[in-house]
């Protein structure tokens, strides 16, 4: 039984595999309608979403499963005290697989090492992404066709933002890749991915506080909300959160084949203006979140 806590417990191999499904089922979604019968996701969602959790139960209803679950920490035995380590051993004997969003660092680790079933990071604190990482691997491959040899710039709350973290260890790995973080200084990367991660890849990257003057040389534009359920005060969120916001005219000096990425939920920080460029791919990007996670459940459950 293999689990999905970090990005980096897949081998570059095991990657281009559920790229590789993740576009059969896009080309075939007959094929696999009925892969999954019988078998139960539990999402166990401790912090909110929309896409996250609502993508992993579509993926799971379009291959023929079932989905049980909750979305708020409230409704569930937690807000009893109950620990994540008794939570998922017990949720192990009603569902085939765990999806688990939580606010603290390392909980879905600790899920992992408990739980008789796979346990899938849906998210967990500033920390880790790994299926919003497969997610934008996907978009990245629709849209731009490779993975060598991209300038892409991370943009906004590095600090705090872990589908960045996740993004950056994945990429990290193919080559010709160069990084330009982009953010005020309160939001720069934690250390121990550049020193981890990026110095040790011998990944060359650029830190800069100023985004028109990077654009230009972009492939890649990853914008980032400021996290502000991760602040300790409302002060430095308002003074922060509207550092970066992309714009029409902001997009003037960028590349015509330039993919324009976010996670999502934005707040502010691309106007909605944009959205009709043709270079803007985040709701393209929503839609690839749901056949990547269909071919990680395929793939943890060991289906054909
Ligand atoms: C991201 C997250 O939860 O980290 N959202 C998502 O899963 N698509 C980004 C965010 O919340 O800003």
């Amino acid at each position: 039984m293999k689990s999905l806590i970090d990005i980096r417990d897949l081998t570059t191999g095991e990657i281009d595999e559920l790229l590789t499904t993740a576009l059969d089922i896009i080309a075939h979604p007959d094929r696999y309608a009925r892969k999954c019968c019988g078998k139960k996701l539990a999402t166990l969602f401790f912090e909110p979403s929309t896409r996250t959790r609502l993508s992993f139960e579509a993926a799971m209803y379009e291959l023929g499963g079932s989905v049980l679950g909750f979305s708020e920490a409230q409704s569930s035995s937690a807000a009893k005290g109950e620990s994540v380590a008794d939570t998922v051993r017990v949720v192990s004997y009603f569902a085939d697989i765990i999806a688990m969003r939580h606010p603290k660092e390392g909980a879905p680790l600790v899920a992992s090492m408990r739980a008789t079933v796979p346990v899938i990071n849906a998210g967990d604190g500033g920390h880790n992404h790994p299926t919003q990482t497969l997610t934008d691997l996907l978009t990245i491959w629709r849209e731009k066709g490779r993975f060598e040899n991209l300038t892409i710039g991370l943009c906004g709350d590095l600090k705090f933002g872990r589908t960045v973290h996740s993004l950056i260890a994945a990429m990290s790995r193919y080559a010709g890749v160069k990084f330009v973080l982009i953010s005020p200084d309160e939001l720069r990367l934690p250390g121990y991915i550049q020193t981890d991660i990026m110095e040790r890849n011998g990944i060359p990257y650029e830190e800069t506080t100023d985004l028109a003057a990077t654009m230009p040389a972009l492939d890649v534009l990853y914008m980032t909300r400021v996290q502000r359920e991760r602040f300790f005060n409302e002060a430095d969120y308002v003074r922060l959160k509207d550092s970066y916001v992309l714009t029409p005219a902001k997009l003037e000096t960028a590349r015509e084949d330039l993919c324009i990425m976010h996670p999502l939920p934005r707040v502010n920080e691309i106007s909605v203006a944009v959205d009709d460029d043709p270079r803007a791919a985040y709701f393209r990007q929503v839609l690839n979140g749901k056949y990547i996670r269909m071919a990680l459940i395929l793939k943890l459950l060991e289906v054909d």
